[in-house]
């Protein structure tokens, strides 16, 4: 399995705060059957330049390999290191993006506005995407509440946007019907867990998985996977 979306890096965003929180987290991961998964450590650009948060995601990814060294076990995984960018109006004209793309691949995983989406800001992906970056929109469930529906997502799919969801989505009966349904409709495609800690917002991704294959097959399940490893296809990643 592969987590697309993930605050493991320590001390550099609201996720992961310490490297043994960050080990922790990785281990509960590989113990589900993830094999790969995707350092998206928040990036805002309006607070933040792009060096700036290079340095900083580099120092913290310094000091887990650190720990994982002093720990001395292998766990297994493949990590791929990437950004969640918030969105902002100039995204488009942002130096450097390509720096936050996951693994160095063309890649990138876009947190859109939590308001209702003007043609501007949907034009500002448009330039995104024309400027060379394939857009992965994160969990684009959680826009749903703010005005935003099928004629935004419409319009996000017909630019090429891959649509990203939450694996916590899928806790509850209700939520998980309603979740499995956009893989059936096609409109979501990738998952993540968007794991911040062990408890509140945890490392678990499986039930998600496993959910969509109990209701739509194994085959639904593979789609998800051979999507995910061909966007990986190219990523330089780490083994841990
Ligand atoms: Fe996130």
């Amino acid at each position: 399995m592969i987590d697309f979306h993930t605050h493991i890096l320590p001390g550099i965003d609201d996720g992961s705060k310490n490297s043994g929180m960050s080990i922790d987290m990785l281990q509960n991961l590989r113990d589900e059957g993830v094999t790969d998964v995707v350092l998206s450590s928040h990036f805002y650009a309006s607070q933040n330049s792009v060096e700036k948060f290079l340095v900083h995601r580099s120092v913290s990814l310094e000091h887990l390999q650190a720990a994982l060294d002093t720990d001395g076990r292998t766990l297994g995984l493949k990590l791929h290191l990437g950004a969640e960018i918030l969105f902002m109006d100039s995204l488009d004209k942002v130096d450097g993006l390509e720096a936050m793309a996951i693994g160095g691949t063309k890649y990138i995983l876009l947190e859109m506005p939590f308001t209702k989406w003007s043609s501007r800001n949907l034009d500002t992906v448009y330039k995104i995407k024309c400027n060379g970056f394939n857009v992965i929109i994160a969990h684009f469930e959680r826009y749903l509440g703010f005005g935003n529906g099928e004629n935004e997502l419409d319009e996000l799919q017909r630019m090429g946007c891959i649509l990203q969801m939450n694996a916590e989505d899928f806790n509850g009966f209700f939520a998980k019907r309603k979740s499995v349904k956009f893989f059936e409709t096609g409109r979501a495609s990738l998952l993540g867990s968007d794991c911040h800690n062990l408890e509140t917002r945890p490392p678990k991704i499986k039930h998600a998985y496993d959910a969509i294959g109990e209701k739509l097959g194994r085959g639904a399940v593979e789609k998800i996977l051979s999507l995910g490893h061909k966007i990986l296809e190219n990523s330089r990643y780490l083994e841990v």
